[in-house]
């Protein structure tokens, strides 16, 4: 069996590279995309049954709303032009975190899970208006409401990420060690690695480095 199943990833660092070599942040966000369709079919051809991508978090809202709105439209598009590759390669798309997203984001988001639900060689969970203690305290909440049994093994399945197992590997590229509310219960075992590269510039040669060193 692969011992790596799950890469979850902190994709850090658009902002920074898109100033310092397009003078615009938004830019960088565009070239981030690049890295993950590179990142995609590495994880592919590694056999990774699991890809955990650190899209959008809870805190994100705060940014300038033109970024917000860049952020969305590409994700718009994306999903757009990628999902019949998707099912041809045998992609499941998941979205995991809160999803008070406008309409037209929640409707292209529900039906690019459905077109998608069948597949089964490579899941990628999009995490997205995502946030590790908001995700923990709704599972407390619901384990209360329902009058369970507070133990792991119910908080687990409680999450988002319920039925996902969890990840052999964390990754944070951006040069910035920390763990910023990213699948805090989740990780407790996980091997982290941090990249000093910014996002745009992490390429196939760094994640299959990292893929050798933890096999
Ligand atoms: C963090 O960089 C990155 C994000 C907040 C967004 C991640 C988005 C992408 C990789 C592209 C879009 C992805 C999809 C799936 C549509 P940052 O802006 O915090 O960088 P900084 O630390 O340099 O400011």
């Amino acid at each position: 069996m692969n011992p790596l199943n799950h890469v979850a990833i902190i994709m850090d660092g658009n902002g920074r590279w898109g100033l310092k070599y397009k003078n615009s942040r938004n830019k960088g966000h565009k070239e981030g995309l690049k890295t993950v369709e590179k990142i995609i079919q590495i994880t592919i051809n590694n056999k990774i049954k699991y890809l955990t991508l650190f899209a959008f978090s809870t805190e994100n809202w705060k940014r300038p709303k033109s970024e917000i709105n860049y952020l969305f439209n590409l994700l718009e598009t994306f999903l757009k032009k990628k999902i019949d590759e998707f099912n041809k390669k045998n992609i499941k798309l998941k979205i995991i975190g809160e999803k008070k997203f406008p309409k037209n984001i929640k409707d292209i988001l529900k039906k690019s899970e459905n077109l998608t639900k069948k597949n089964s060689a490579l899941q990628i969970n999009l995490a997205l208006d995502y946030g590790s203690k908001k995700e923990i305290l709704n599972a407390i909440k619901y384990i209360s409401k329902n009058k369970l049994k507070i133990s792991e093994n119910n908080i687990s399945n409680s999450l988002y990420t319920k039925k996902i197992p969890d990840p052999e590997v964390l990754i944070r590229t951006g040069n910035t060690n920390r763990l910023s509310n990213f699948l805090l219960w989740q990780i407790s075992y996980s091997e982290i690695f941090f990249s000093k590269k910014l996002w745009p510039e992490f390429n196939q040669k760094d994640f299959i480095r990292i893929i050798k060193k933890f096999k």
